[in-house]
């Protein structure tokens, strides 16, 4: 027999007279989530950084949302464990569509080391969701470690480090796929606005 939800049966969202296209038309662009995953040290932050600051000078209307930034403040109050990632991802992925919805480009940077967790993102966000695969081999990441947080893992004073004790499950099929080892962050940062172009979402 139905209950009644009254968390969900008393909701009832209205719709907008002002709708996503009216907000990109005035922008001169189409909207997109640009969804960076990789390892911690992987250059997603860098990359999409440079991205941004690119699309700015070309005119266009940008948010970043960044791993650290955001776990400073809206999900403060999450940890690391995978139950706390999935809810990471999906409150991120739910942001980053208010932000579509707003017109704006906008790009993520952040682990998502769960294929589900992406997948669900995707749901989300919709057809406009475009997977970027910063893919720098785990032992670059550990050389680099700009943050000493791996040389912290591997002594053991992290538990569920991704990429030392909890997994990273690799895009199989990402829309972009950059492979660091060959592309320095500019042909990087060239790759994605060569996308973004190919696709319409912006007009070089
Ligand atoms: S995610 O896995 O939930 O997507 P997110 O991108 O938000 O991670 O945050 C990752 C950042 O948090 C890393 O770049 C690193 O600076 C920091 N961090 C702290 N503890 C961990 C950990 N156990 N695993 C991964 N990153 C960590």
């Amino acid at each position: 027999m139905y209950k009644f939800d009254e968390k969900r049966d008393n909701i009832i969202p209205i719709t907008h007279k002002i709708q996503r296209k009216d907000r990109e038309n005035i922008k001169n662009q189409k909207s997109c989530v640009i969804w960076l995953t990789g390892l911690s040290g992987s250059g997603k932050s860098t990359i999409a950084n440079e991205l941004e600051y690119r699309l700015n000078k070309m005119k266009h209307h940008t948010y970043l949302l960044d791993g650290d930034n955001i776990r400073s403040g809206l999900n403060s109050d999450l940890g690391f464990s995978e139950k706390d990632r999935e809810e990471n991802i999906r409150r991120i992925s739910e942001v980053a569509k208010l932000f579509l919805e707003a017109g704006i480009i906008t790009i993520t940077a952040f682990i998502s080391p769960f294929k589900k967790d992406r997948e669900k993102a995707r749901d989300i966000i919709g057809e406009d969701f475009i997977e970027v695969f910063v893919d720098t081999p785990i032992k670059e990441c550990i050389k680099r470690d700009p943050k000493g947080l791996y040389k912290k893992a591997l002594n053991g004073e992290i538990k569920e480090f991704t990429g030392i004790n909890s997994p990273y499950e690799e895009p199989t099929n990402p829309d972009i796929h950059i492979d660091t080892t060959n592309n320095d962050i500019v042909s990087s940062v060239d790759l994605i606005i060569k996308y973004l172009n190919d696709k319409g979402y912006i007009n070089v």
